[in-house]
């Protein structure tokens, strides 16, 4: 029977119209192949939406996304929205819509592919089998906290006040989902936080070791922040599970991106309790190569296949789009963010072109 799927585009600024419709061609030619129906409706986010609306995160577009099965988002942002007031920037947009869907867990995969591995910065040796997934708490701690903004101080000075804060609950809910995907992995969980000096993450370290009793199965290790940072360039391979706090999570997985060569290759997923996920690369709307045909479209591709995985529980949809990816890649295919000597450089819709081939061949 067919099923059918109303996902949510949110295409933004810079490189993202075209790599998402390149993904848009993929999830059809998916949907012939495993009788899978998408209704796809654009909504405006970000700096398109600035342009339009006056507002990062119209209120038409959150009820879009609310009504959806899953939203797919590309990238945000530019330098001719970056000197707005903070309340107006694109990047706010990306923070209304974490809060209005309640995307508390953020699952960013770095998976080293055999492929690109020259493409790292890191010596092959360091880097040659590294697969960790970085859990991060997504609606709290200093990105939410109150109080936050600039003050006036008595004696006439400004202040700049944010808080980092974070109740039981919401590190028992990430602490949960970090276990549940420790469990789909190899039973390791690693803790990030910085108990030595932040009473909030000794608090989230207390709750963590609490909840382990729970997850026999799982082998639960803790890291101070700085230490963590310092292993993931030194070796990597020590990690299989990561969970952290929202700022932590955002410093770490961009280190984490970058074991991997290019940000350009990672997907995310962001997920609440109950309602629609949203799907996204790591990397931003790179304004320096928009609308040039240069962009990698390949993590927004793979930011599909999470969504099929994870939002819409069609895990072999998802793996025929992961297998597609290797097997251009394998083929040579490349686009210049991950181009090496010997391959072949193609464009943003003639990697989209090899993608729908090699799907048609399978
Ligand atoms: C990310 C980004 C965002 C964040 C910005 C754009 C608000 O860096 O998704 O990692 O800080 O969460
Ligand atoms: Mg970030």
């Amino acid at each position: 029977m067919t099923q059918h799927y109303r996902i949510t585009l949110l295409p933004g600024d810079g490189i993202g119209p075209e790599i998402m419709a390149v993904t848009v061609q993929v999830l059809k030619r998916i949907g012939e192949q495993f009788d899978l129906q998408f209704e796809f409706q654009e909504a405006l986010m970000g700096g398109v939406a600035i342009d339009a609306t006056g507002e990062p995160l119209p209120a038409a577009t959150l009820e879009a996304c609310r009504a959806s099965d899953a939203v797919l988002l590309a990238a945000i942002g530019g330098p001719q929205w970056d000197n707005l007031p903070t309340q107006q920037r694109p990047e706010r947009g990306l923070l209304g819509l974490r809060a209005g869907l309640g995307l508390f867990a953020n699952l960013r995969p770095a998976k080293i592919l055999p492929q690109l591995i020259d493409a790292s910065t890191l010596k092959r040796e360091v880097i040659d089998g590294v697969d960790l997934m970085v859990v991060r708490e997504l609606t709290g701690g200093i990105y939410f906290g109150q109080p936050k903004g600039i003050f006036t101080t008595e004696s006439g000075e400004k202040r700049g006040v944010n808080t980092m804060a974070y109740t039981e609950s919401e590190i028992d809910r990430i602490g949960r989902v970090a276990f549940e995907t420790a469990r789909k992995r190899s039973h390791r969980l690693c803790s990030v936080d910085k108990a030595n000096v932040l009473e909030v993450s000794q608090l989230w370290r207390t709750h963590m070791t609490e909840l382990a009793k729970e997850y026999p199965d799982v082998e639960l290790s803790h890291l101070y922040v700085d230490n963590a940072a310092m292993q993931l360039v030194r070796s990597p391979k020590q990690f299989d599970t990561i969970v952290t706090s929202n700022l932590f999570g955002d410093i770490l997985s961009d280190a984490a991106a970058m074991l991997t060569g290019s940000i350009g290759m990672l997907p995310s997923a962001s997920l609440g309790s109950t309602g629609p996920g949203v799907f996204e690369p790591v990397h931003g709307s790179a304004p320096d190569i928009a609308g040039q045909n240069k962009a990698n479209p390949l993590a927004q591709v793979l930011s599909a296949a999470m969504m099929l995985r994870y939002g819409l529980h069609q895990p072999q949809a998802a793996d025929r789009i992961e297998q597609a990816v290797l097997q251009v890649l394998d083929a040579g295919n490349r686009t210049g963010d991950i181009l090496s000597p010997g391959m072949t450089l193609l464009g943003c819709r003639e990697m989209g072109e090899a993608l729908l081939n090699t799907l048609q061949s399978q």
